[in-house]
């Protein structure tokens, strides 16, 4: 399945956000403002044991049955997941439900997720994310995608990650700006951003940090990033799409 033809290039995509991008926002946002070209879930955590339900897989989405052929097509599913968790069974019970894209969370900072060896914490541990990556690349035939920072305290890594990630045959790789211990302070370094779109031949798509219709246009040019993902700035004006041609 190829990321391109679902992401064209220049498109814009709001961002995964937990405890905001459920369903039904997304499906408002999806009536109010089509021009979106993407959305994303925010993560569902994979458990170390059991396995969840059908249900709960599904209820995660949070899509009424009539649109999800529509939102199938028009969204990522993220899972946050560690070396201890049944990750290829919930890759595979994700993919036989009919979801065509997997997004890998490798950016979350809270403490409690990396404590866990999880979100960010990878990006500290190459060992486990090519293990990880690569799980999930051998169940899941669809898009598979991962959201990363630049590193975890710094940017020491910065290139072996992406080429881990495309090494392992990710699809295309969401970069948010910041390193995990930068939280969300300062501003997004969009030259990481430029140097990712170098360094690597898949897709990237740039975060962090645009906030207006000046933005977009900057970072499209300073980076030459295939598409664009915005997370807070989205939220303040969910209508910045309809201003982007
Ligand atoms: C409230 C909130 C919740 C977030 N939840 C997630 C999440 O579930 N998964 C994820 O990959 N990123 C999450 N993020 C990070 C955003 O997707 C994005 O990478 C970050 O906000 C930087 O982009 P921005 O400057 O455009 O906001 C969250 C951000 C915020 C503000």
């Amino acid at each position: 399945m190829n990321f391109s033809s679902r992401v064209p290039k220049g498109s814009l995509i709001f961002a995964p956000m937990e405890g905001i991008t459920d369903g039904p926002y997304r499906m408002a946002i999806e009536e109010a403002f089509p021009e979106w070209n993407y959305l994303s879930t925010d993560f569902l955590r994979i458990p170390s044991q059991g396995v969840y339900s059908d249900k709960k897989i599904m209820d995660h989405f949070g899509i009424e049955e009539k649109l999800m052929p529509k939102a199938l097509k028009r969204t990522s599913y993220q899972i946050l997941t560690t070396m201890k968790s049944s990750t290829a069974t919930h890759v595979k019970r994700i993919r036989a439900l009919g979801f065509e894209h997997l997004d890998l969370n490798v950016g979350c900072p809270s403490k409690k997720v990396n404590g866990h060896l999880g979100g960010a914490y990878l990006l500290s541990d190459l060992n486990s994310l090519s293990h990880i990556v690569r799980e999930i690349r051998n169940n899941f035939d669809g898009v598979f995608t991962a959201k990363i920072r630049i590193g975890y305290s710094n940017d020491k890594d910065f290139y072996s990650i992406l080429k881990l990630l495309e090494h392992e045959g990710v699809d295309a790789i969401t970069l948010h700006a910041r390193t995990r211990d930068q939280l969300y302070e300062g501003r997004a370094d969009w030259e990481y951003i430029r140097k990712a779109v170098e360094a690597v031949d898949i897709p990237l798509i740039g975060n962090g940090d645009c906030w207006s219709l000046h933005d977009i246009h900057a970072m499209f040019q300073q980076t030459g990033c295939h598409a664009i993902m915005m997370g807070r700035g989205a939220l303040k004006t969910p209508w910045m799409a309809t201003l982007y041609e």
